[in-house]
């Protein structure tokens, strides 16, 4: 075997037929968008390598340290390739748009909607049929063959990474300390950093009485949203709160983690947190810059797809966010130096020791 060989080479360098040259007169540039988008290609079918391994690590009801240790890394490889497919759109950029209009018409009906791959990876990361803007559904049904929605339709009936981050979060046995109501003790300690922010709105000379009662009662809706968080007895309560969609045991669970990150213990399920967070955002960070980068190549033209173009794509960069819950995670959180501090017997759970104890 030899290095060609091994790399099936042959294959995959004379994968690139422009459609132009088929009509015979290469547009110079086709060469670059089709290898551009095999690269991309390529690049998602890493990333379904390492989400199917994490997602196979997460179904298991034992979930140890070493295999949070494997997703974990797995997790920040699928994060170095999202960094490197945000830059990839710099090539395609040196692309004109009227070098693109050369031969753009000749790639009508196809489009980028139709990359399977793609539609692969939002699916395993949690997006749902039901929650794709209409738009976006629409061509879900219209512009894909009937084996391919097939595909996607049985992969949205498994558990996806959201669904399973949310059963583990859920096993976690963080919620209840025996004697010791650690969501009590956080209430009174966020109920003190409210009444102090609310005497900075007061006492603020600059503030009309207007803008003293609007920002007075957006923090105090910040309480309320506080309130049904942490109250554990008043679940229908923060079932309709729009800004989460896991459950509230898993939230709890995961802001828990979020503030006690620092203990031992919880480090690794806040690197996962953290990891998921990151996927979430650079996703979000390529669909911004596709959707700017068309806005310059096509204005206000339609997609080859027949959508809006980058009026869709902006839709579809606000609508497809997976793990928003994380980030609204912060709307609750308190200074570090007011955090309650954990009993001794409570913190032990949470250390490793490996000095001889007295
Ligand atoms: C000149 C370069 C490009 C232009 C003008 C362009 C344009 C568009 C447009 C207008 C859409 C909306 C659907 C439609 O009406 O066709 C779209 C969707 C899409 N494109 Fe591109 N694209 C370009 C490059 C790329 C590249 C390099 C990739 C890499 C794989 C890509 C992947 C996608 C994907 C995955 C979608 C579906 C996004 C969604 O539904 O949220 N595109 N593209």
């Amino acid at each position: 075997m030899n290095y060609g060989q091994y790399l099936n080479l042959n294959s995959i360098l004379n994968a690139q037929f422009p459609e132009s040259e088929k009509k015979g007169l290469l547009a110079h540039d086709e060469m670059l968008f089709i290898i551009t988008h095999q690269a991309y290609e390529l690049w998602f079918k890493q990333i379904l390598f390492e989400l199917d391994s994490v997602v196979g690590i997460f179904q298991d009801p034992v979930l140890d340290d070493q295999k949070m240790g494997v997703a974990h890394s797995r997790l920040e490889r699928v994060i170095t390739i999202q960094r490197v497919l945000v830059h990839q759109i710099d090539i395609i950029e040196t692309m004109t748009p009227m070098d693109f209009l050369e031969f753009r018409d000749l790639l009508i009906p196809a489009s980028g909607f139709q990359s399977i791959q793609f539609k692969k990876i939002e699916i395993i990361l949690g997006i749902k049929k039901k929650s794709r803007t209409p738009a976006d559904q629409d061509f879900f049904r219209t512009r894909l063959q009937e084996s391919e929605r097939q595909t996607l339709e049985d992969l949205e009936s498994r558990q996806s990474l959201l669904e399973l981050l949310e059963n583990w979060l859920e096993r976690i046995p963080f919620l209840e300390f025996g004697e010791f109501d650690f969501w009590k003790a956080y209430q009174t300690a966020a109920n003190k950093m409210f009444e102090r922010d609310e005497s900075i709105i007061r006492s603020n000379s600059d503030l009309s009485a207007e803008e003293i009662a609007f920002q007075v009662t957006a923090l105090q809706n910040t309480r309320k949203q506080f309130q049904s968080l942490l109250n554990k007895s008043d679940a229908n309560h923060f079932n309709q709160d729009p800004h989460f969609c896991m459950n509230q045991r898993a939230v709890l669970a995961a802001l828990f983690i979020k503030l006690y990150r620092d203990q031992p213990i919880l480090h690794l399920p806040y690197k996962l947190l953290t990891n998921l967070i990151e996927i979430d955002e650079l996703w979000t960070t390529w669909r911004q810059r596709h959707a700017i980068m068309v806005q310059r190549m096509l204005g206000t033209r339609i997609g080859t797809g027949g959508s809006a173009g980058a009026d869709y794509l902006k839709k579809t960069t606000e609508k497809n966010r997976v793990f928003s819950d994380l980030f609204h995670l912060s709307s609750y959180m308190i200074p570090r130096s007011e955090l309650p501090e954990l009993p001794e017997s409570i913190s032990r759970q949470l250390g490793f020791y490996f000095t001889p104890q007295n």
